[in-house]
């Protein structure tokens, strides 16, 4: 895919990894929906880098909220005939065990269903030839990739990995769908990490060092662009599933 003059939405583009890969992909000429949840001030530094080498518009949303996720799509349909790639990166983790009913209940509605209702809305807008799905799931969501601390962050992150091999069966090729599984990627949601955990996290990897936010945009990039990749979850991680997690 030529992303040059595409409409693109990602999710969660005020900060972190959704903010690099909205600039990578404005880079490439496509014009980029910024969507944000509460942080309009990142969104709109998001923007203002698009708009220096292309163009776009901000829209926000709760996408735990099914209401605010129809009213967005309402929003973009207004001017905007149809969205060609959908990056669903929003989300945070919190951290969980077994027993714990209300982190199962926040992480299924902000890791998995929003995504699966935003996907929803995109695949409903009108067709306009290829169009494609980029998921950022996790290490922690990749098989014997998870993390038990975070046990609910790394079962629903599992379960965006599964939508985004088996949607294919059903969505191609009119929308393809594939997915980045990042590993410890320097965002700032690791703002609050001990000093300790954030060196640990750093040694566990082959590189020394984590991930950076440009590194994961690079890979979105790449699927956005490469029409022969179906299904694939791309791990970025740096190594960490080489040499075991923090
Ligand atoms: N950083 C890592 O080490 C790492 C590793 C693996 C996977 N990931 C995944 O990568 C993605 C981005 O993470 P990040 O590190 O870039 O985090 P971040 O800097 O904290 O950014 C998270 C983004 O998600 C948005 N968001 C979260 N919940 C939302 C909701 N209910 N409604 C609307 N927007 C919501 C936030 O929007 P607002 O702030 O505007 O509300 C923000 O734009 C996440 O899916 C995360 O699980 C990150």
């Amino acid at each position: 895919m030529d992303l040059t003059g595409k409409t693109v939405l990602v999710t969660g583009a005020s900060s972190g990894i959704g903010k690099a890969i909205a600039i990578a992909l404005a880079q490439k000429r496509a014009q980029v929906l910024v969507h944000y949840g509460k942080n309009k001030a990142g969104a709109e530094e998001t923007l203002a880098v698009v708009a220096k080498v292309s163009g776009g518009s901000l829209h926000q949303a709760d996408l735990m909220d099914p209401e605010q996720i129809a009213a967005l799509f309402a929003g973009i349909k207004k001017t905007t005939r149809t969205i060609d790639v959908l990056v669903n990166n929003a989300g945070d983790s919190r951290a969980g065990e077994i027993g714990d009913d209300d982190v199962w209940d926040y992480q299924y509605r902000n890791i998995f269903l929003s995504a699966v209702q935003v996907s929803r809305e995109f695949i409903a807008l009108p067709a306009a030839g290829l169009r494609k799905i980029i998921n950022i799931t996790s290490i922690y969501g990749n098989l014997f990739g998870g993390e038990p601390d975070y046990l609910q962050y790394s079962a629903f992150k599992a379960a965006l990995a599964s939508l985004s091999t088996t949607l294919n069966k059903s969505s191609a090729p009119d929308v393809i769908v594939n997915a980045i599984a990042p590993g410890y990627t320097q965002t700032p949601a690791w703002a609050g990490a001990p000093k300790d955990v954030i060196e640990a996290c750093a040694r566990a990897t082959a590189i020394g060092r984590f991930v950076r936010a440009d590194e994961v945009a690079h890979a979105a990039v790449f699927i956005a662009e490469n029409d022969a990749l179906v299904g694939q979850v791309i791990t970025l991680d740096g190594g960490t599933s080489l040499v075991g997690t923090a």
